[in-house]
């Protein structure tokens, strides 16, 4: 299975922050912000990875990430022109998914918790189908939100309802067949001109294909879009590390557990990182790996 970040957006509710750099290189704590959704999608077990952002901030992406070798990814670039809406991903990378599965995680989109690598594994293993993930919220309206019938089925979605039909929010986090990218081809423009991701999710509610799963209560999900909840999320990430001296997506460790990368290759980033925190980190797992 093959993954896409899209890491472009205007970023506008975090101005003047995002008027120079693009929000997913934005540290939350101790790393760029699109690390998490990297992590997120190595614990998915994928590692052939298409990120998408903006004209400008694509060359900003490839001089941090790479090829992705290092922490044995192999990833990709594609533009995306203008925020046109999270389905664009899917015509952009109609070549990448290559009619293949895909897994899609917005750039801004931190996940943690215990059993969440094994919800993962599970959700891209999957053949037919989408499959995608809500969670219970205080604010029902900031997001998409699903009404579920008696049968756990979704009923319907709808995109920051001024009314929601239910607590419950998608997160920004979805796996889907092979469909996916005609299925985008037929969406149309929605009032506010954006390519929604909702109307790819109805698609596959129509025809009886859609596989919701409700996070459980201790997984921890945090979107990082306003200033506020970027703060929160540096808190809630600087919290866990400091009181278990565990890193949350230290993308060599997640790559050196699932043998991707060796030792070898851990310590050569470590040398290449300096002395901060992120290096020692990182120079202690290879010591602890032997
Ligand atoms: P949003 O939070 O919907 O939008 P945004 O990042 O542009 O921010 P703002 O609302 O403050 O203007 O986007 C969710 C994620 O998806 C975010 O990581 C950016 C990314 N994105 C794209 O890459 N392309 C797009 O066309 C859109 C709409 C979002």
């Amino acid at each position: 299975m093959k993954g896409i970040i899209l890491a472009g957006g205007s970023g506008s509710r975090l101005y003047p922050v995002t008027m120079g750099v693009s929000k997913q290189l934005i540290p939350i704590y101790d790393k760029p912000m699109i690390y998490y959704p990297i992590s997120t999608l190595m614990l998915a077990g994928i590692r052939d990875i298409l990120v998408i952002s903006t004209p400008h901030d694509v060359p900003s992406y490839e001089h941090l990430l790479g090829n992705g070798s290092h922490f044995g990814c192999a990833i990709s670039y594609a533009v995306q022109e203008a925020p046109r809406g999270l389905a664009e991903a899917f015509l952009i990378g109609e070549s990448f998914i290559d009619s293949g599965r895909v897994a899609l995680v917005l750039g801004d989109n931190l996940f943690h918790g215990g059993g969440f690598s094994s919800l993962l594994m599970n959700a891209a293993r999957h053949d037919t189908g989408a499959h995608v993930f809500g969670i219970r919220v205080a604010d029902a309206s900031r997001y998409g939100v699903v009404e579920v019938g008696d049968n756990g089925k979704v009923l319907s979605l709808e995109e920051k309802p001024e009314h929601p039909k239910s607590d419950i929010a998608i997160v920004g986090l979805y796996f889907f067949d092979g469909r996916v990218v005609e299925i985008a081809k037929s969406v149309k423009p929605s009032t506010r001109g954006e390519l929604e991701i909702t109307e790819v999710i109805q698609a596959y509610i129509n025809d009886g294909s859609l596989n919701l799963e409700i996070l459980p209560r201790g997984l921890t999900w945090l979107d990082t879009g306003t200033h506020k909840s970027m703060m929160q999320a540096a808190q809630y990430v600087y919290a866990v590390e400091e009181r278990s001296g565990a890193k949350i997506a230290c993308l060599e460790e997640i790559a050196l557990g699932k043998g991707w990368v060796t030792e070898a290759d851990v310590r050569k980033a470590a040398n290449s990182m300096g002395y901060g925190s992120y290096s020692r980190y990182l120079k202690y797992l290879c010591d602890e790996h032997h």
